[in-house]
C-alpha cells in the first residue's frame, strides 16, 4: 500500500544535503546512508514527523527509535552519560555503536520515538553524508533502518527505493554502505547489556569497559510487556524464502549462501550460489549479508541454505541476523 507521496532521489552532493536538511525541517522523511545501513530520518523533536516514520515502515509503535546526532557533545543534551557511557562515546563514536541511556532532564526527543520508555537510544554515525546532514539540520534525527518493518535492512539506495518508494519524501543516494549490519546496541544500565550485536564487535566494547557485556534477560519482554530492545524480537530481518542455517550440504533447488573457501556437497544442483566472503573475512561478509539475502530471495528457491559462520568479531551480529531470518513464519 503506497501513501501516494512523490519520492525524490538525489545524490549526496551539496544540493542533496541541503534538500535533506530542508525536508527534515518541514517534517519530511529522508532516507540517507550511514556506515551501517540506510536510515529513514525524521526530526526527532517533531512528534508528527516521528509518527510518519511508523506509518511509512508499518512499524509497531512500541518499537522505539534511535536518535542520531553529530557528536558526543550533542548527545549529552539527550541522554545522561555516566563515566562508562562517556568512555564508550569517546572511544567508539562516531561509529556503529548505539547507547541506551536514561533520558536527559530536558530530552527534546518526542515521546513517541522512545515508545514511552525512560531511556533513549543515541548514535553518532561516522558516514560523511550522515554527519553532513546532522550538522546542517542541527537537531537530533530519529532513523530506523529504511526498510518496511520486518524486511531485510537496506544497504543501497535501490533497496530503500524498492521498499519505500511512494511512502517517503526523499532518498539521498550515497552508494553502498561500508559495514552492512546495524549498529551494536548497548544498554548502559548498572550491568551493561548487549541489547543487539552489530557493527562494533563485542570484544571492542568490553575492552573499553574493562568488563563483560551481559545478555538481556530473556523473560523481560513477557514480564513487563516492554521489551528491553523490542527490535530484537522474533521474526525480523526476514526474506520471504525460508532460511536454513548451518548447511553442510545443499539440497536440490535450494539457493546457497556460502562463506569461506570450502565447497559443500550438492552445489551443482543449487538454484543460485553467492559467497559472503570467499576468503572467510567476517567484515566483508557483513557488508554483503543483507544484499545477498535480497538477491537470493528473488530466485524463488525452495530455501536459502546458509553455511556455518564463525561467532567471533562481526560473526556474532551476522549469526544474530541469520537466526532471525530463519525464524519460522506463517
Ligand atoms: O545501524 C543502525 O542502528 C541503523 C542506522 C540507520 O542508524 N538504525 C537501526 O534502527 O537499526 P532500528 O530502528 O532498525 O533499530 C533500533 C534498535 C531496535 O532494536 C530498538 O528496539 C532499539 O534499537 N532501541 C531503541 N530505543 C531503545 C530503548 N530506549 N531501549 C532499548 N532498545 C531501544
Ligand atoms: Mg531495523
Amino acid at each position: 500500500m503506497k501513501t501516494g507521496l512523490t519520492t525524490t532521489i538525489l545524490p549526496a552532493d551539496a544540493a542533496g544535503l541541503d534538500a535533506a536538511a530542508r525536508c527534515l525541517g518541514e517534517g519530511g522523511l529522508v532516507a540517507f546512508p550511514t556506515e551501517t545501513v540506510y536510515g529513514l530520518g525524521a526530526d526527532a523533536t517533531n512528534a508528527t514527523a516521528v509518527a510518519r516514520i511508523y506509518q511509512a515502515k508499518g512499524r509497531p509503535a512500541f518499537n522505539p527509535l534511535i536518535a542520531h546526532v553529530a557528536s558526543l557533545e550533542a548527545a549529552r543534551a539527550i541522554g545522561r552519560f555516566d563515566a562508562r557511557a562517556t568512555a564508550l562515546g569517546k572511544a567508539l563514536w562516531p561509529g556503529p555503536l548505539t547507547l541506551v541511556l536514561p533520558k536527559a532532564p530536558d530530552c527534546p526527543v518526542a515521546e513517541l520515538a522512545t515508545a514511552g520508555l525512560e531511556t533513549v537510544a543515541i548514535r553518532v554515525p561516522a558516514h560523511a553524508t550522515a554527519q553532513a546532514i546532522l550538522r546542517a539540520f542541527g537537531k537530533p534525527v530519529v532513523a530506523p533502518s529504511a526498510n518496511l518493518s520486518g524486511h531485510v535492512s537496506p544497504t543501497t539506495a535501490q533497496h530503500v527505493q524498492s521498499d519505500l518508494h511512494g511512502r517517503i519524501d526523499l532518498i539521498i543516494d550515497g552508494g553502498p554502505v561500508e559495514v552492512g549490519v546495524e549498529s551494536t546496541v548497548v544498554g548502559c544500565f548498572a550491568t551493561p547489556l548487549l541489547l543487539r550485536p552489530g557493527g562494533v564487535a563485542r570484544e571492542k566494547i568490553e575492552a573499553v569497559l574493562g568488563q563483560a557485556l551481559a545478555q538481556p534477560p530473556a523473560d523481560r519482554a513477557s514480564e513487563t510487556n516492554k521489551p528491553l530492545a523490542p527490535g530484537m524480537l522474533s521474526s525480523h530481518y526476514a526474506p520471504r524464502t525460508k532460511v536454513r542455517l548451518n548447511a553442510v550440504r545443499c539440497e536440490p533447488g535450494e539457493a546457497l549462501l556460502g562463506f569461506g573457501p570450502h565447497a559443500i556437497p550438492g552445489t551443482e544442483a543449487a538454484a543460485a550460489i553467492l559467497n559472503l566472503s570467499p576468503r572467510g573475512d567476517l567484515t566483508e561478509a557483513a557488508t554483503h549479508l543483507f544484499g545477498y539475502l535480497r538477491e537470493l530471495d528473488a530466485k524463488r528457491a525452495t530455501a536459502i541454505a546458509v553455511m556455518p559462520i564463525p561467532w567471533e568479531g562481526l560473526g556474532e551480529a551476522i549469526n544474530d541476523r541469520l537466526r532471525r531470518a530463519a525464524v519460522d513464519r506463517e
